[in-house]
């Protein structure tokens, strides 16, 4: 057996997962759907080795410390069982992606990192299979196995918390505009905020309800391709999985004031005529969801307030594929 590639684009949840019902099996609390994006990106090579005493990652050209590989360490043992294989590996990640700014770099790695190491032991997973070995390192990671739009069910145990593409083949011109405000590591990671979330809001039960609702009526409007009613769900889904932070013990935050000072500017864009909506994760960057059509005078503005460089324009992207 010999050295795989895989690469896995990243997704941005319109109807976000904010929160574990089981964190050692990483079932959510809730399902969620997500737009996988064109333009960012992981490249992982797995390769096991007999030379190695211990596994070896390495990402974006650094070496990373046993804590830091961690969670990687932890899929490679659950594809170690499934497979047989003896071995350590040697793991080589390259993110196109800034990585932890909230541009969900974990989701593209650990679909990635699921697609390379169970192939590289000679598995031969099912994309469904694939989708519930990546939700193991990163509950956001299992949505990145399919292209388009795509569903995390939430499911009730290993075996049935998976990704089911919702529409993977994207005929709509629409367009997610990522504003790249910090491209610094988050201080609150996405496993402690929603875990403080779920423990302390007095709102998260209306959340599951929200995220519900929301799954409901965004679906039809997806496949109806009705761009306001899918901007409005997205944007009042975003802040509401936002609100759990806020109203968590203690209180934290993910926005920073040119966070703030973008949704200000969508607003006003809207108010001008040209319809876009902003959703956030778990960082300080804003990504605006519009129409194709709209995309010079979208992108004109936020490079005027913020620079042209900050200013990524991606598209629907495609599922998992082996280099
Ligand atoms: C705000 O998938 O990064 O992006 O499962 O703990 O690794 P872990 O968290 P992660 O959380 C993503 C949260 C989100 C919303 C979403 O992608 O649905």
């Amino acid at each position: 057996m010999t050295a795989v590639t895989a690469r896995a684009h990243t997704n941005i949840a319109l109807v976000k997962y904010w929160g574990k019902a089981d964190t050692k099996l990483m079932l959510p609390q809730t399902s969620s759907l997500s737009l996988t994006l064109d333009q960012f990106y992981t490249d992982t090579t797995v390769d096991f080795v007999s030379d190695l005493t211990a596994d070896e990652v390495v990402l974006n050209g650094q070496v990373l410390t046993p804590t830091a590989s961690q969670k990687v360490r932890h899929v490679l043992d659950l594809v170690r069982q499934q497979s047989g294989e003896t071995r350590f590996a040697r793991v080589n990640s390259t993110n196109h992606v800034p990585t932890a700014a909230g541009l969900a770099s974990s989701a593209s790695a650990f679909a990635a990192l699921a697609g390379a190491a169970s192939r590289a032991a000679g598995l031969t997973l099912s994309r469904t299979d694939l989708s519930r070995l990546a939700r193991r390192g990163s509950g956001s990671a299992t949505r990145s196995v399919f292209g388009g739009f795509v569903e995390w069910q939430a499911g009730t145990d290993d075996a049935t918390s998976l990704a089911v593409p919702f529409q993977e083949q994207v005929d709509w011109p629409i367009a997610m505009v990522a504003l790249v405000l910090d491209p610094r590591h988050k201080k609150v990671s996405s496993t402690q905020g929603m875990q403080s979330s779920v423990t302390t809001s007095p709102y998260y039960p209306a959340w599951k309800t929200v995220v519900a609702d929301d799954l409901a009526a965004i679906k039809p409007a997806i496949l109806a391709q009705d761009f306001t009613t899918t901007g409005e769900i997205l944007e009042a889904n975003a802040m509401r999985m936002h609100a759990l932070t806020l109203s968590a013990n203690p209180p934290f935050s993910y926005f920073n004031g040119e966070s703030l000072a973008t949704m200000q500017t969508v607003r006003d864009l809207r108010a001008s005529g040209v319809p876009c909506y902003y959703t956030l994760d778990a960082g300080p960057n804003v990504k605006v969801f519009c129409q194709e059509a709209d995309l010079p005078a979208v992108t004109t503005r936020l490079a005027a307030q913020f620079g042209a460089d900050q200013v990524i324009v991606a598209h629907p992207g495609p599922g998992i594929a082996f280099l």
